[in-house]
């Protein structure tokens, strides 16, 4: 994983406001935690990710570690996205960072029952997943068995075809009525020889904008579909480096110190908002943050859905 540093974009933070106009009623009048989100689509939400799900340690000497907080905590924190990187290790797949000699998360299975309980404890919240695949695994042989097993499989979205653009994804209330409310990505092989319905390619086939927070005020990156870049829902890596051994290329290692900072309204706004004009004047869905149970990530990601706090 590329090193990623934090520069505070000086612009304005006027918060995009959400018109949610109701068009057709659900099933669902509470979903992802308001009313008013049952009637806008999926790709209309801005959702907190947290970045290394699986790298949690509340041991300040875990250096690898980007997260305090596990799993079940994240979720119940507010947290909508989960993004984690699958290594083998022996003939099982885990979630490490970077490789599992570094920080091993444990098995892939175990994280997704994990997953599993807070959606049956919660029917009326809608959650996406972003696995990096490293390795370039199969999703049929390798992902798909573990899901099966997790007992998730049968809770996916499948899009009726690809790519999707923006504005055909559907309501998160659809998705709570049919069951169907949660979303998979991998960057690598879900487009390959042995594809599976519900694992979609979040790059190749150009369904996610990554913006770069290296660049001001943002880029757009990763793009490789036949999607025209507004019609792409994205994400923004929002996470502070700390380069601990500042000599050569450096060591560099996520920054809890300053998270708060970080992970606070007016440098996600700042960021978020530095990237709507590339991102078709919509705010980002995905708000990836180290450290989600610090600074106020779900207060940002309110405002930016036009919630009136
Ligand atoms: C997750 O963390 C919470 C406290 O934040 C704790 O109560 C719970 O037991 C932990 N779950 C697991 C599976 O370790
Ligand atoms: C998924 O399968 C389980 C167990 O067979 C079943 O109880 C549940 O209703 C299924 N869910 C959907 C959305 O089909
Ligand atoms: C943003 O994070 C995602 C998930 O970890 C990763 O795939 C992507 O390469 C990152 N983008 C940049 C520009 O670092
Ligand atoms: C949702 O739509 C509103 C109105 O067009 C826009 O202001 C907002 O940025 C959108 N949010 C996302 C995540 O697409």
């Amino acid at each position: 994983m590329l090193p990623r540093h934090l520069w505070v974009l000086v612009v304005s933070t006027t918060a995009a406001l959400a018109a949610a106009t109701p068009t057709h009623s659900t099933r669902a009048t509470v979903c992802n935690g308001r009313a008013e989100y049952c009637s806008r689509l999926y790709s209309n939400v801005t959702y907190v990710g947290s970045h290394d799900s699986f790298a949690f340690s509340s041991d300040p000497l875990a250096l690898a570690r980007d997260q305090e907080v596990n799993i079940t905590a994240q979720l119940q924190l507010g947290v909508r996205l989960l993004q984690a990187q699958g290594h083998m290790n022996g003939n099982v797949l885990h979630f490490c960072h970077t490789s599992c000699s570094l920080f091993d998360g444990g098995t892939v299975l175990n994280y997704l029952k994990a997953v599993k309980r807070f959606l049956d404890e919660n029917p009326n919240e809608v959650l996406t997943l972003l696995f990096t695949n490293p390795e370039g695994l199969s999703p049929r042989t390798i992902w798909k068995p573990i899901f099966d097993a997790a007992g998730i499989s049968n809770m996916t979205y499948v899009p009726p075809s690809l790519p999707m653009k923006q504005s055909d994804w559907p309501t998160l209330g659809n998705m709570i009525d049919s069951g169907t409310r949660v979303i998979v990505f991998l960057d690598s092989q879900a487009d390959g020889p042995q594809p599976v319905n519900f694992i979609l390619p979040d790059l190749h086939l150009g369904n996610t904008l990554l913006c770069h927070e290296r660049l001001i005020p943002c880029s757009v990156n990763r793009i490789h579909g036949p999607l025209a870049t507004e019609d792409h829902i994205y994400l923004i890596n929002h996470s502070l480096n700390i380069n601990i051994i500042p000599i050569g290329s450096g060591v560099i290692i996520p920054d809890p110190l300053e998270a708060v900072t970080t992970n606070g309204v007016t440098s996600i706004l700042a960021h978020a908002n530095g990237c709507t004009p590339l991102g078709g004047n919509r705010a980002p869905s995905f708000v990836l943050l180290d450290f989600v149970n610090l600074g106020a990530g779900f207060q940002a990601a309110e405002i930016l859905n036009g919630i009136n706090l």
